[in-house]
Parts: C-alpha cells; structure tokens; sequence
C-alpha cells in the first residue's frame, strides 16, 4: 500500500467508524453489529500501526485511553460555572414564574428537562476538535480533565457538519449508566473488592482517576444540556441543543419526552409529575428537573443573581421514604472478614421495587440512630443502590425494648471481631478457618479474570467445601476423577471437565496466578506490574519493603499487604504446594525475551511530537525496557525525551532542575 493509499484508507474507515459511533453512542440505535464494528476498528488500528504519521489525535481508536495524568491542572472557566436555586414544591415554582414577571414583560415559553444526578463538565471545542473538559470545581476553577473525558465514546472528539462556531463551550453531565454501574458492581464483588455505594460519587472519582485506560473502560455516559460561547447563532435554548444535537453531541430530545417546552404551570407539573414517577425506568438516575426560560434574549433581560441564573430553577424530587418494620437484624461476614450488618425488614413496596433489606453499615451507625429490632423505622432510597434506614419511629417502639448489642464474634466462625483503629467496621480475623473467606478466596481464584477455570463454579466450589473435598485452593489440584464422579449430579462429563480444567489452568500466566493469591489490594494490574518487576514468586517473596515500593504505581498500602502475606507461613507453604502443582510461578521464556532493564531504574517523561514514534508507542518502549514514565518533570526525571514543539514551561523547567534531553534518536540506541 502506498502512503497515500493508506492515509485515504485511514481517513474513510475513521469517517465510517465515527458515524457509528454516533449512531451506537449518541442515538442508541447502532446500524451494524458489534462485531462489524470491532473487526473495522482493527483495521484501522492496524493501518494506524503501520502508518503512524497518519494517526489523528481524535481518531476512533483513541477512546481506549492510555494517556496518564499525574496532576491535573487547575484552569479558570471562561464562563463561571454556576448553580440552580432548588424548590420542592407547586408554590416554589409559582414564585418562581411570579419573581420573572416582576423583570419581564413577555408571554413566557419554558423549557421542561430531566436534571441528571452526575459530575458538572465544561467542555470547550475549537475548530470542531474537543479542546478541553474542565470540572466544576469551586465553580471559577476547574480541573483539566481532558484525558479522561477523551475516552467517554458520548462525547465527540470532532463534530460533525460545519456550522458550528469556531469556539465554543458546551456543559453537561457525566454519570453511570445503572447496567454499567451494576456490572461494576458485580466486577468488584467477583474479585472481592468493596463494593461502590454510590453511582455520582464513583463517577466522580473515576473521572479523577490517573490513567485514563482505566476510565476507558468504565464506560462512563454524558447528556449535554448548555452552549456557551460569544455571539451563538442561536435565539432559544431548545433551539442551542437542537445544533448542539446535530453536532454529534448527545442532548435531550423531545421525542424521548426528557425535554419538553410549558407554557404554563401545569404543563410544568404534567412533566414533573410523569417523571417523578417514570424515572425508575430510566437506565441513568435523575434527582429532579430543569425548568428554564427558553428565550435567549428574555433570559439576558431576567439576567443572574451572583450565585445562579434567574431564569432557571431545579426542581428536586423528594427521596421517596416508607415507613415499615424492622424484623431481625443479621451480619454478613464477606471474602475479606468485613462485617456488615443488615436490616431484614418487613417486605415494602419503595421507590418501584420491593425492599426486604436494607444495609446499616456498621456498629456506629446502629448507635447513632439507635436502630432495634422490632422498631418501625423509616426507609429511602437516594442514589444508593441498597436502600438505607435514616430514621426511627420512637413514638412506636415497644416499652420493653433494649438498645442493639453488636455482635462481638463472628456468626460463621466463632472467632471474636477485631475493629482497627480508625476504621468502622468490624473484621473476623480468621483469615483461613473461617467458611465464608475460605470460600471467597477459592472463588476469587476461579473467577473468570483469575485462573478462569472450566467447568468450575461458584457453586461447585460451594459443593466440594461442604463435601470437605477442598479446604484451600491447592486442594483443587489434587482433587480425583473418582473422588467428583462419587458426587451426587456429577455425570462422568462434569467430573471430566473439572479435571481437564485444572489441568489446563497450569498454563495460565504467571501475573494471572498472582492475581488469584487473593493478596489484599493485589489486583490484576498491580499484580502485571510486580510480575514484570520480580519475575518469579522467589524474588517477590523475599522483598523488602523498599523494593517493592520502588515498584511503579506500589504504594505503602500494597507493599504492606505483600509483606504480611508472605509472612504467614501457611501462605508460603500454600504457595509451594501450587508450585509442586505445576502452575506458573515465573514469567515464562517469552515474555521474558520480550523485556528488557536496560531502562530499569531511569524515569522518563515524553514530550513533543515525534517521526519515529507515536508517543504512545514510545511511553511502550520506555515500560517494556523496564523503565518509568511519568507526566511531569521532577527531580525525580532521568531523561526528557523531547521531539519538535515541546511546550516552553517544560523545557524551562528541564534547564532549572538539570534534567537531560535527549531525542528520540538517542532514546533508540539507548534501548538498541
Ligand atoms: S442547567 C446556568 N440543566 O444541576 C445553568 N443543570 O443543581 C446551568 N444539572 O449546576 C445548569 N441536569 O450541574 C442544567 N438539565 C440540566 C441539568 C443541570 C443536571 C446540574 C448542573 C447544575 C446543577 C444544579
């Protein structure tokens, strides 16, 4: 292929992939199949590869993520990104339309929109290219948090047609999806990890989160709902989001009913009261709905107060709450020992589904709302998944009722509840005699993204625990044909399946058995990144503190935890049993031919735009030859490797501290 084909190439199949994009993201209504879609994405991630000098900065394939950001900046708004006043009732709203007309004389048009319970974004475009993404912050600064939002497939990085205005910022929210955060959920729960109690606070922190690979693949969603800019081409706000819509951005629309213009007040309340009520059925959460002036010009006449506009007000669903007994309080013990107590309540009907339990946290919150059993307690569901007890109806307890005793030994175990300082929950220490946590740990070590072993289950696991077949996971390698077939349902089949199974887990990599350990805080990438640093279970057993958080991205917390589990010795011996099992305790010839440390020790920080490399592909080289990359420069920075247009805050800062630049040429021989 020449480079003009492969440059025409890349341009058609981008074009083709975005349009896609837009119709799967955007409009919900994908034209091709997933799998149209990837092996077309391939193609040109392909092309790309071979002919990086064509990869655009906003192609398809960018939305993976990848690019780490250490510190986000700190960036005024252009435009100050103010609030809404709230109100909760008819009268509210009422007072509301009454304050305009002090200011206006005008027959008013309203705007009714859904308000979605995420994360404020301010993002600007240039020229149709997504420029920056800020959040809210104080509401005059923000962080920049572009790389991240880059990755959100809802939110162009180029627009389509050509009227849009040459800059331009548009604002929104970003948030779960309820599958997506549900599947998160489950994700975290099959590796053992807390769960999230909160889809806006995740989303919140994912949007904070250092390496935008990994909010990728959160898969985080976005409505847009305000165009600001100077002298906009438009004369009302629906007609704003109309545009904003044919842009390719994702708005409200009035087919799907989430906007709709009032006339009057009781066009308002039709709309809030339907969605009141329909909003469970949505896949996204909202806390309430938008009413604004639609007018452009009426709105600059009815103008701001210094904290809100005076022509919009949020109007704020009440938290639906019913009152219902509480039956028994029970605790569960989890994969890591936490304790949790829980509310078995009398089944109620809130919110659209029915709640029999509800989730107390801990001791302290008992006490502090002196919840008991057999109290008529009050129950809402807010943007908790788990509904929550937020009060007691006094007036109705029974005379003789006594304040709850917080268990102070394990229901499973026995074994008496430890509580660290600091910290609210009660934990069963008995790591490796108690069922639920030896149980958890084998199912850990199944899981899909673990050893995934075929034809085991978590109720399999389950059944041959209770058989007292398995007591740890190196049981399951000298687990018999025999002894499955005597098994009550196990057809020669199943019993067969297991075994070969386990036989082919022997070949899972050695980062993935690390993995499957079950080592607090050691998940799959920290657990990639010490596999690539030690190389072998020996050299990871015996390191010392200081090595192991001279590893990238370990951290005290994580060097903490490798050294305790190690220091067990019923672990180290765990360990050798599953090595004299034949599973992979090293990194295996390949990979190892495939790293090098001719880096190892030396951090790098990549600037400017390259011709040899993509600057993705170098930040590879530097990680796979054992190297750092990070994305400031420090004292900390060995190298600076600098192509053409390297930002001039950055090379003043390299001469200040010292720091070396060398060219991409010369990083090539360093790894030659
Ligand atoms: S308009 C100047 N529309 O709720 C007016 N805001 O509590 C800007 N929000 O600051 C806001 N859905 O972060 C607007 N449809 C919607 C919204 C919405 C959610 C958020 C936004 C706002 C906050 C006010």
């Amino acid at each position: 292929m020449t480079k003009q084909e492969a440059q025409d190439k890349i341009a058609a199949l981008s074009a083709t992939l975005r349009e896609h994009n837009y119709n799967y993201y955007v409009l919900s209504a994908p034209t091709i199949s997933d799998y149209d879609f990837d092996m077309m994405l391939e193609d040109l991630q392909k092309l790309e590869a071979e002919f990086p000098e064509f990869a655009a900065d906003d192609s398809p394939t960018k939305r993976v993520g990848g690019e780490v950001t250490k510190n986000f900046e700190t960036i005024k708004h252009k435009y100050p990104m103010l609030s809404l006043s709230n109100s909760y009732s008819r009268e509210d709203i009422s007072d509301f339309e009454t304050r305009i007309k002090k200011l206006v004389e005008a027959d008013l048009e309203y705007v009714c929109e859904l308000k979605y319970d995420g994360v404020a974004i301010g993002i600007t475009y240039r020229n149709g290219k997504l420029f920056r993404a800020l959040t809210r912050g104080d509401g005059v600064q923000g962080d920049d948090i572009t790389a991240n939002v880059r990755t959100i497939r809802s939110i162009p990085l180029s627009l389509k047609g050509s009227d849009y205005p040459e800059e331009f910022e548009i604002r929104g929210e970003i948030f779960f999806p309820r599958d997506v955060f549900k599947r998160l959920n489950e994700e975290r729960e099959d590796i053992g990890e807390e769960l999230y109690a909160n889809a806006r606070n995740t989303a919140s922190g994912t949007l904070k989160m250092q390496d935008s690979k990994v909010v990728s693949e959160r898969k985080l969603d976005s409505y847009l709902y305000f165009v600001l800019g100077e002298d906009l081409p438009f004369r009302t706000h629906l007609e704003s989001l109309q545009k904003a819509g044919e842009w390719g951005f994702k708005v409200p629309r009035e087919e799907n009913k989430f906007i709709k213009k009032c006339a009057n007040i009781d066009e308002i309340f039709e709309f809030i009261n339907y969605w009141d009520k329909e909003r469970y059925n949505l896949n996204f959460e909202i806390d309430g709905v938008v009413i604004k002036v639609n007018n452009y010009a009426l709105q600059e006449e009815i103008g701001f107060t210094a904290k809100s506009p005076k022509w919009a007000i949020a109007y704020k669903f009440k938290a639906e709450q019913v009152k219902t007994r509480l039956n028994e309080i029970t605790y569960q013990v989890g994969r890591t020992g936490a304790i949790t107590p829980v509310a078995n309540l009398q089944p109620v009907l809130l919110a659209g589904t029915t709640v029999k339990r509800a989730s107390l946290h801990n001791a302290d919150q008992i006490a502090k709302l002196d919840i008991r059993e057999g109290d008529t307690v009050m129950v809402e569901k807010g943007g908790e998944i788990i509904p929550k007890i937020v009060g007691v109806e006094v007036t109705q307890r029974d005379m003789f009722s006594q304040p709850t005793q917080y268990i102070t030994h394990c229901p499973e175990c026995g074994t008496e509840l430890v509580r660290k300082e600091g910290e609210a929950q009660h934990y069963c220490p008995n790591e490796w005699g108690c069922p639920p946590q030896i149980k958890g740990k084998m199912q850990h070590f199944i899981s899909r993204k673990a050893m995934n072993i075929d034809g085991l289950g978590e109720e399999t696991i389950d059944l041959l625990y209770a058989n007292s077949l398995i007591q740890n996971i190196a049981d399951l390698y000298e687990l018999t044909f025999d002894q499955l077939f005597a098994l009550d349902t196990f057809k020669e089949k199943k019993s067969q399946n297991i075994i070969d199974g386990l036989e082919a887990s022997k070949q899972v990599p050695f980062e993935r058995v690390l993995f499957a350990l079950g080592i607090r805080y050691v998940g799959e990438t920290v657990a990639k990144k010490l596999a690539r640093q030690f190389k072998n279970i020996d050299a990871l057993m015996h390191a010392s503190f200081d090595e192991l958080i001279a590893t990238d991205e370990i951290g005290d917390k994580i060097a903490e935890s490798i050294l305790a589990f190690f220091s067990v010795e019923s672990n180290v011996e765990l360990v050798n049993r599953l090595r004299g099992n034949g599973l992979q305790f090293a990194l295996s010839e390949e990979q190892l031919a495939n790293s090098s440390t001719k880096l190892e020790g030396l951090t790098f920080v990549v600037s400017g735009v390259f011709s040899l490399f993509s600057r993705d592909e170098l930040k590879h080289l530097i990680e796979q030859n054992g190297g750092k990359v990070s994305s400031s420069i420090s004292k900390k920075t060995s190298y600076i490797v600098a192509g053409e247009n390297m930002g001039p805050s950055k090379l003043a800062k390299a001469n200040d501290l010292g720091v070396a630049i060398i060219d991409e040429h010369k990083f090539s021989e360093m790894i030659a």
